[in-house]
């Protein structure tokens, strides 16, 4: 198994400060993240900002600000969010910091060096807030304008000197890298959409800009800019000290594990990026997931629809941990996923404080009263126990198969699954009726303790917090949980305490 595990998140845009689809994609890369570190892997979790562009370059004029103050301010909200959503990030980069300059200007100097870049003359539609070049057929009007169709954004039109790089040259090659790689692409309904793009044939790219300076500098030219997505891509690359191929981040992280991304920028990630990268002869990434969007009232949650759900708002009414959980259980990943706070509050109730929180608190309260507070002794287990205890381990393979695949969905029902099945057999056992049966008696509770402290594992890349708050119960903090631990069955050792814990969730009471 692969012990090193390289997961990114798509670098955000600062025009505007961060909302719930920027939450989702981060929780989402921040739960495989944490996933990968319980279960032995070396992780480097990477996050941060889109400085360059036409797009902030207009945003901070709009405001009257110097374009770096203003992305300065924006990019930290974003980096504050990243605490905020306790995401375990190993970095944070901006396009506009010097490590990733350097990098992106080499990475320019090998495409010139391979002859994947010439000079000629753009003529054609851009939309500012795609940062996308469109053609003729991908355009259509709507009351008297210009849009993408696909995002349904304004284009303008552009005239001027450019930089391509030939990505015609490249068309076949990444149709083979394709079929040779099946599951680079993710979900697969994605994958067909990119192969199809592809085959009805790729013009060579305008990667360069002239008509504004808020950007990369193209070495040796001083008129010209990188283009944007050139230049964001490479953050991938900068942030492992890349060119310096030598350096230990380097080798040991690269190439990606994965870069989660949402479904709309899908085409940079899974057609320019890797095209970059052959070109440039660097390995390509081993995945490129395409999530769905966080829809708000069957649209897509965006600043310029006006119809953003705060996370900052949601997590203060809340908590985070809640929102965090809402989102990976109720957005069926991969696919789009309406929110509402309805349904959260009936997470909540239900899973959270109900499932969950109740099956720790009796549990631990009748050990505590019952039991002396501490890991029983004697046991002798029935079938039924070696049922539910064997679960886990047996479907630890699976687990962990369902991971790479990203199939958050069954990941999340087994956990759902585990807690009724914990629950009916607390219920049914009747521990309390058994006080004149010590061994049967012992065996119920460490069957129950056993289950919850396996449970609160799996929990803990979801709702972080609330799993260390539940493994106090064991006496367990987040350092005895890092590594390897889903491998690790030993944990509970007769005579060891059981402490009492707080109230994990509080239930919401109906307005
Ligand atoms: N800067 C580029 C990405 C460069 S990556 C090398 C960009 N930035 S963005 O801020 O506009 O959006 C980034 C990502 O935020 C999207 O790809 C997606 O992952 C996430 N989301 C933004 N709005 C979203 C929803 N409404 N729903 C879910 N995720 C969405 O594109």
């Amino acid at each position: 198994m692969d012990k090193n595990y390289y997961i990114t998140t798509p670098i955000y845009y600062p025009s505007a400060e961060p909302h719930m689809g920027h939450a989702y994609s981060s929780i989402v890369a921040d739960f495989f993240a944490r996933f990968k570190r319980i279960d032995g892997h070396k992780v480097f979790f990477l996050t941060g900002t889109d400085e360059h562009g036409l797009k902030i370059q207009r945003a901070a004029e709009n405001k009257g600000v110097n374009t770096l103050d203003f992305c300065d301010e924006i990019s930290k909200t974003f980096r504050d969010l990243s605490k905020t959503l306790n995401l375990t990030n190993t970095d944070f980069i901006r396009t506009t910091e010097k490590r990733h300059k350097l990098s992106v200007q080499h990475l320019w100097n090998e495409l010139k060096k391979n002859d994947d870049i010439y000079l000629s003359k753009y003529s054609g539609w851009y939309s500012v807030s795609d940062e996308a070049f469109y053609g003729e057929d991908e355009i259509e009007e709507i009351d008297k304008k210009k849009r993408a169709k696909i995002s349904k954004s304004n284009v303008e039109w552009v005239d001027e000197e450019s930089f391509f790089f030939r990505l015609s040259k490249w068309e076949k090659p990444l149709l083979d890298f394709y079929k040779k790689n099946p599951d680079f692409i993710a979900p697969l309904s994605r994958k067909n959409e990119v192969i199809s793009f592809v085959e009805s044939g790729l013009k060579d790219l305008s990667v360069s800009r002239k008509s504004f300076s808020w950007g990369i500098q193209v070495p040796n030219e001083r008129n010209h800019i990188i283009y944007v997505w050139l230049d964001a891509l490479t953050n991938y690359l900068s942030a492992l000290n890349y060119p310096n191929t030598n350096d230990k981040l380097f080798k040991d992280f690269w190439p990606a594990s994965i870069h989660m991304i949402g479904k709309d920028i899908l085409r940079f990630h899974a057609v320019y990026w890797p095209a970059f990268l052959m070109a440039a002869k660097i390995e390509l990434p081993k995945k490129v997931f395409g999530h769905g969007w966080i829809l708000s009232g069957d649209e897509k949650m965006s600043k310029s629809k006006g119809n953003i759900l705060k996370p900052l708002e949601i997590i203060n009414e809340y908590g985070l941990d809640p929102l965090r959980y809402y989102l990976i259980k109720e957005v069926s990943f991969g696919n789009d996923g309406n929110i509402s706070q309805e349904r959260l509050e009936d997470c909540i109730n239900s899973d959270l404080a109900n499932n969950f929180g109740n099956l720790c608190q009796r549990v631990s309260a009748f050990v505590i009263k019952n039991c002396k507070s501490e890991i029983p002794d004697k046991v002798n287990f029935l079938d039924k126990d070696l049922e539910l205890l064997d679960n886990y381990k047996n479907n630890l393979n699976n687990i962990r198969e369902k991971i790479d695949d990203q199939d958050i969905n069954f990941y999340i029902n087994y956990i759902v699954n585990s807690l009724f099945a914990a629950n009916k057999y607390f219920n049914d056992e009747e521990p309390w009726s058994k006080k004149d049966d010590p061994i049967r008696l012992n065996t119920i509770i460490y069957v129950s303790l056993e289950i919850i402290r396996k449970i609160c594992f799996l929990l803990y890349p979801i709702i972080p917090s609330s799993s260390l708050k539940a493994l106090k119960i064991f006496g367990l903090n987040e350092k005895d949980i890092i590594f390897s631990t889903l491998e690790n069955h030993n944990y509970l050792i007769a005579g060891n305490k059981i402490n009492k814990i707080d109230i994990l969730f509080k239930k919401i009471e109906a307005k």
